[in-house]
């Protein structure tokens, strides 16, 4: 809106970063998830019936992952969900995109392909770095405006979040706006304690967090599942069996058990589960925490649950952060599923990070409670819960002191 009042925005082209970053099966390419595609559907509907001619970018994975891919098939599920034609070149900053951005009329929609082809989007650097970068030089000069609606994304400092908006006007899109405001309602500091659920993929990511969230003192107790409770487990010296050990290996994860130690010898309030569902030769059973564990790890056991889920009833505000268990696997959900009940039906507030948490809590039919937000982030909300700046805001911020002197 202070774009519009501001500079107006019919007839402009609009550079506009989103976070449609989805859980993709490897072996099919489809995308398993649209909750990030359809949350930027109000943004882009509205740009476009303003008459911007809209540009999109977005990552999706990692280089070498197998989450790395093209966006063709997102431009498909997002033309879906808009009823809009969304138009998609296989480009994101040489020449067959820059003709596409000059020929796009006012009300269309494109969508250039993944952002992190460019090897400059996977360095983290200060917005003045980037803003000469070859990325934001070659892209910003064909745009008027520059909207940030990743707030995803906004905890890293890449040139397709902290460069342009040096560069642009810029402003907040539909999501980064109703993420923030929903955030500022539900985090009040006084709220205590505070009860973090964390489990999921990314330990390097959430081990950084956590070292985030105990230096600004902002968990009350932290609830460890997956591979960070696995990892906090080694670091405390308890025996996960040597399968598991062989799995942290392969991951990476056994080289940050120092820095897992250290946090614990800080006093990190962390609790680890006390028994897992495991699978053995194909059989899958219970094994409770103490003796060694035989099978491989793929969920929390019956106690943790329940020893979890009676830590939650004292929480003023819960957040969740990564499933608790491999729940691609209807057996091994059920732990992921009854921690977000539980914390549904406590008297906290609770904060959902992202992806897999999200579609749990919608199939469970808990998206609408009142106490809920199911948020588009996950790293970047922990760090924003953490009381840390995240770069995209302070670069949005920056860009408003310099074009609408007048607004701050
Ligand atoms: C996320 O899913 O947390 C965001 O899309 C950021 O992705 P990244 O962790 O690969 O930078």
């Amino acid at each position: 809106d202070d774009l519009d009042e501001n500079y107006g925005v019919k007839g402009s082209k609009i550079l506009v970063r989103i976070d449609i970053n989805s859980p993709i099966d490897p072996r099919t390419g489809r995308i398993l998830d649209d909750t990030r595609i359809r949350a930027h559907a109000k943004t882009i509907r509205e740009l476009s019936e303003r008459g911007a001619a809209v540009v999109l970018i977005s990552h999706q994975g990692r280089p070498g992952e197998p989450d790395f891919t093209s966006l063709e098939p997102h431009s498909k599920v997002l033309s879906d969900r808009l009823g809009m034609t969304v138009k998609f070149v296989d480009d994101v900053i040489g020449p067959a995109a820059r003709q596409a951005i000059k020929e796009l009329k006012p009300g269309e929609i494109l969508l250039l392909d993944n952002t992190r082809l460019v090897s400059e989007e996977i360095i983290e650097a200060t917005p003045e770095k980037h803003a000469g970068s070859i990325f934001v030089q070659r892209l910003a000069p064909l745009f008027n405006y520059y909207i940030n609606d990743a707030f995803a994304t906004a905890h890293r400092s890449q040139p397709s979040i902290v460069g342009f908006p040096m560069l642009l006007p810029s402003a907040a899109g539909r999501v980064l706006e109703r993420e923030l405001h929903a955030l500022s309602k539900l985090y009040k500091p006084e709220e205590r304690p505070r009860v973090f659920v964390l489990g999921g993929g990314k330990v390097h990511d959430t081990l950084r967090i956590l070292e985030y969230l105990h230096a600004n003192r902002a968990a009350d107790r932290i609830l460890a599942t997956g591979l960070v409770a696995e990892l906090f487990m080694v670091a405390k010296g308890i025996n996960i069996g040597r399968k598991n050990i062989e799995v942290l290996e392969a991951k990476g994860i056994l080289a940050l058990v120092p820095r897992a130690r250290r946090l614990l010898l800080r006093g990190l309030p962390l609790e680890t589960p006390v028994d897992f569902v495991t699978e053995h030769n194909g059989e899958v059973r219970v094994e409770a925490v103490g003796t060694g564990i035989e099978g491989v790890i793929r969920d929390i056991g019956p106690q943790t649950i329940s020893m979890y889920s009676e830590m939650m009833k004292e929480a003023r505000l819960i957040v969740l952060r990564g499933p608790a268990g491999v729940i691609e696997d209807p057996r091994f959900r059920k732990g992921t599923e009854e921690l977000v009940k539980s914390a549904a039906e406590s008297n906290a507030y609770v904060i959902i990070g992202g992806g897999h948490l999200n579609v749990i809590a919608s199939n469970l039919g808990l998206a609408d409670k009142e106490n809920m937000h199911l948020s588009t982030g996950g790293g970047a909300l922990l760090l924003f819960l953490a009381g840390e700046d995240l770069p995209g805001l302070t670069a949005l911020a920056k860009s408003a002191r310099k074009f609408f002197p007048q607004l701050s």
